[in-house]
């Protein structure tokens, strides 16, 4: 069951609008050492202090939801699979190094939770990812998997965005949390001003 939150956004600055509109959203992730979920997080934050779940945890998305945001980490210059998370995990249990997230090797991962959303889970979505510092040529970037998979089940992707690594494990390039944070406050600005001036087919 997706949880969902009223809450309030401010139209055009999160400090001095006056006019205040509602929406709902969620921020469903997956990370193996953390660092796509402190990007999940702040995107959170700059949403309006949305809710923010690891997929495992997410459940079936049933209800619609406003605005649905996911995203998880590059692995092999795509979305991650059971086994590359098992293996990063081990790697870094064997190298005593590094801390995993509890939730790294569980099941659903994003590639099966995805595959249940369906065009009714959410009225827009948008996909991020966490990935090397170096050209997305190079590097693959899971977004686009994670956005092709929910237009593919009928959702209306309105962005995409990939935050970036030093390392494998991390840490994250410096800035990422602030513009994961000014992401997320502009994708509400945008959803809000959708919803409140919906384009004519
Ligand atoms: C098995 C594995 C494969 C990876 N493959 C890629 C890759 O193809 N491209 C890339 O940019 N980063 C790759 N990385 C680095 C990850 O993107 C990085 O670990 C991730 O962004 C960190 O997020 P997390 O802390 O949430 O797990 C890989 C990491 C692992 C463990």
């Amino acid at each position: 069951m997706c949880i969902h939150l009223r809450l309030v956004t401010l139209a055009s600055d999160f400090t001095e609008s006056p006019q205040e509109l509602t929406m709902d959203a969620i921020v469903v992730y997956e990370s193996v050492f953390g660092n796509t979920r402190a990007i999940a997080e702040a995107i959170a934050e700059g949403l309006g202090s949305v809710p923010v779940l690891p997929v495992a945890e997410a459940a079936k998305p049933r209800d619609t939801v406003g605005l649905l945001v996911v995203g998880g980490p590059t692995h092999m210059h795509g979305l991650s699979t059971a086994r590359s998370r098992r293996l990063a995990a081990e790697g870094s249990h064997e190298d005593g190094a590094g801390h995993v997230d509890p939730c790294a090797t569980e099941e659903p991962g994003l590639r099966s939770w995805l595959r249940d959303l369906t065009p009714t889970s959410a009225q827009c979505a948008a996909a991020f990812d966490t990935r090397l510092d170096k050209s997305p040529w190079v590097t693959g970037v899971a977004a686009r998997g994670i956005a092709r998979r929910m237009q593919h089940r009928g959702l209306n992707v309105v962005a995409t965005e990939s935050f970036l690594v030093e390392n494998s494990e991390g840490p994250l390039v410096q800035g990422e949390l602030d513009r994961a944070r000014a992401w997320g406050a502009t994708l509400a600005r945008s959803v809000a001003a959708t919803a409140e001036h919906p384009v004519e087919a």
